[in-house]
């Protein structure tokens, strides 16, 4: 690729910088254009457009490729567990055994959320969409945690760090149990991290809680899956909240929101609906003509993706990790899945998903899985924010520690009204 792009705006030439990075592609750094030029540049969805540079996520749309730090995603799946994918999140190599446990040691002692945390939960309905709780809740931990909240102090954001990563499954958990109407559970520190989180969801009072291991490992696998993804939605959102100043609980907060919608996050939670509304292999093909109706506005969710236009590498992990569980719980013919693969052949064998690059995501499977484990529909984005908590703050710092970092600010193309005169009320109509 050439050092430069030539680019004529009103038979005016000029040349852009290109940049290249280790792998994918370059980028034609526009960052003078303006100031050149005159006019902007125009990409609503960003489709083609990068934010930043970032040492974190690499993904091949077109190959299927995810890595982490330079990890593909099949093998920290299959080796790690997912509190090593958040070590090298942060840090960007792998752990040694004794980096390993002292992260673990760390983030196990940061689990405990503030006492008065409980009293935010009293001020919703049961029935309140655990999203909105933990979009609350997330922002209130910056009315907590003060000593972590100074972005210019590197110890302080590393404090943050862990307090999220660590606080995370402790809220999720504390938003199911007030849902159902059941006492909190805190955590227990010789437990490692997902199946502290399975006992803080599922652990009564009245009984010892019993971790099913399958579970445990399918679930910490799930959480290794969901933990980072480059420039999605949610990620663009924290990094731009960030741009600002604020705090990392604040931004987060945002990133929550971002996630729940229907189109990212939401999906994983839309897909098991959708899947419980087809209901039978026999009404697949019905629901596949709806989502080819240029008319209907229905979609398949967990279907297509951004950037992956071949099958999502975390899909199919999923689909493995999703037979597993069901295996383990004597449900190799669980409806649901039944209905998923049915979709999912019909689906890939049509012209238009194979015209238009459609393969099942990350949230096509996922929800079959949590549901087998027992969680409700309403908990299954929870537990993508959860997990999706490191990347986020790994992301976020990554911003804050870039020198050539300054607020995010886009401009548009305005297509409103020319300058009129104000009209006095008595003189309208
Ligand atoms: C996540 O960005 C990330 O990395 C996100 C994520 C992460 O880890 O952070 O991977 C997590 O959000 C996964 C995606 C979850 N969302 C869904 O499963 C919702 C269903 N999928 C779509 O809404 C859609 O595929 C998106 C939002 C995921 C991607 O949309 P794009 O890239 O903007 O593509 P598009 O909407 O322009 O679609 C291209 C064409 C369109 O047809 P035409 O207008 O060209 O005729 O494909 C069609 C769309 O109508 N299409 C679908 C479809 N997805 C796209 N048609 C039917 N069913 C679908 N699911």
């Amino acid at each position: 690729m050439s050092a430069s792009s030539t680019i004529t705006v009103d038979d005016k030439q000029i040349e852009l910088p290109v940049k290249t990075g280790t792998i994918g592609p370059s980028v034609i750094d526009i960052g003078k254009l303006h100031a050149k030029t005159g006019v902007f540049t125009f990409d609503p969805g960003f489709t083609s457009t990068a934010s930043c540079e970032s040492k974190i996520t690499y993904i091949d749309g077109d190959a299927g490729v995810l890595l982490y730090r330079g990890y593909p995603i099949e093998q920290l799946a299959e080796h790690g567990d997912f509190l090593e994918t958040c070590y090298l999140m942060l840090f960007g190599e792998l752990p040694t055994p004794s980096q390993k446990a002292d992260f673990d040691y760390r983030v196990t002692r940061h689990t405990m959320v503030h006492d008065q945390m409980n009293r935010f939960f009293q001020g919703f309905r049961r029935d309140a969409h655990p999203m909105a709780v933990m979009v609350a809740c997330v922002g209130a931990l910056s009315a907590f945690y003060h000593d972590s909240t100074d972005i210019s102090d590197e110890k302080q954001r590393m404090v943050a760090s862990m307090r999220m990563i660590a606080k995370m499954p402790t809220l999720a958990a504390m938003a199911y149990k007030y849902s159902i109407g059941q006492p909190f559970v805190y955590p227990k520190n010789e437990l490692d991290y997902t199946s502290n989180f399975l006992r803080m969801c599922f652990a009564v009072p009245c009984e010892e809680y019993q971790i099913n291991p399958i579970f445990a490992r399918a679930l910490d696998r799930i959480f290794i899956l969901h933990a980072d993804h480059e420039q999605n939605a949610s990620t663009s959102t924290v990094r731009l909240a960030g741009s600002s100043g604020a705090n990392p609980f604040a931004c987060i907060a945002a990133g929550i929101a971002c996630l729940w919608g229907p189109a990212h996050g939401g999906a994983n939670e839309a897909a098991l609906k959708m899947l419980m509304e087809i209901g039978t292999p026999d009404r697949v093909k019905q629901y596949v003509d709806k989502a080819k109706d240029k008319n209907d506005p229905f979609r398949l969710m967990g279907f297509g993706h951004r950037v992956y236009k071949n099958y999502d590498p975390r899909a199919r992990i999923m689909q493995k990790t999703t037979h597993e569980v069901l295996g383990e719980l004597g449900l190799k013919d669980d409806p649901l899945l039944e209905v998923a693969m049915e979709l999912e052949q019909i689906a890939l064998k049509d012209e238009y998903f194979i015209e238009k690059k459609l393969y099942p995501n990350i949230d096509f499977y996922s929800g079959i899985t949590l549901k087998a484990m027992g969680f409700p529909t309403d908990m299954f984005t929870v537990l993508f924010a959860l997990a999706r908590t490191v990347g986020w703050i790994a992301q976020w710092a990554e911003m804050i520690e870039d020198p050539s970092q300054k607020i995010g600010r886009p401009r548009q193309l305005y297509i409103g009204p020319e300058q009129r005169e104000y009209v006095p009320i008595n003189s309208r109509g």
